[in-house]
């Protein structure tokens, strides 16, 4: 076997080591759409939250376990739900819905942070 085969076979496995190692670590997910805070986007965060988690996080609040959480750490955690929790379904939606939900979670985390009157006004 000369050198260049060698080293062929070698940057073969070398690029095919780098290509499973990138969608071990997750990096050939889409980057998250910008976590931009609007009044808008926490509304419909609101909304999809009351659609997906509410059933359940109306007895379980949110507010305490995500004190201080960013938008990122809460878009990382809705990526991974049934990591996080087992009992916990995975999150089915747009990357749109997953960063407005983000975003509120966030604000949720934010709320509690300052004592929790921040969010109460919005719900039923
Ligand atoms: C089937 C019920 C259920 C649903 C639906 C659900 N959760 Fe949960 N979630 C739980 C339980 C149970 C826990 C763990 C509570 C505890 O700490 O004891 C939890 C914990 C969490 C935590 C805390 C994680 C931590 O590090 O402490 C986050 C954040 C969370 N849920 C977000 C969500 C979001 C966002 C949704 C909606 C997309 C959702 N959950 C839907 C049951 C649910």
């Amino acid at each position: 076997m000369g050198p260049l085969y060698r080293n062929l076979v070698l940057a073969v496995v070398l690029s095919g080591l780098a290509a499973w190692g990138a969608a071990t670590l997750g990096l050939f997910e889409p980057p998250p759409p910008p976590l931009v805070r609007s009044a808008e986007a926490l509304d419909r965060g609101r909304r999809v939250f009351e659609r997906s988690c509410r059933h359940c996080h109306a007895d379980i609040p949110l507010e305490r376990r995500v004190a201080g959480w960013s938008a990122q750490r809460a878009w990382d955690a809705i990526g991974r739900l049934p990591e996080v929790y087992a009992a916990m379904p995975p999150f089915r939606g747009t990357p749109e819905e997953r960063r407005d939900l983000a975003l509120y979670v966030a604000e949720l985390g934010a709320g509690a942070r300052s004592g929790g009157a921040a969010r109460q006004g919005a719900g039923p």
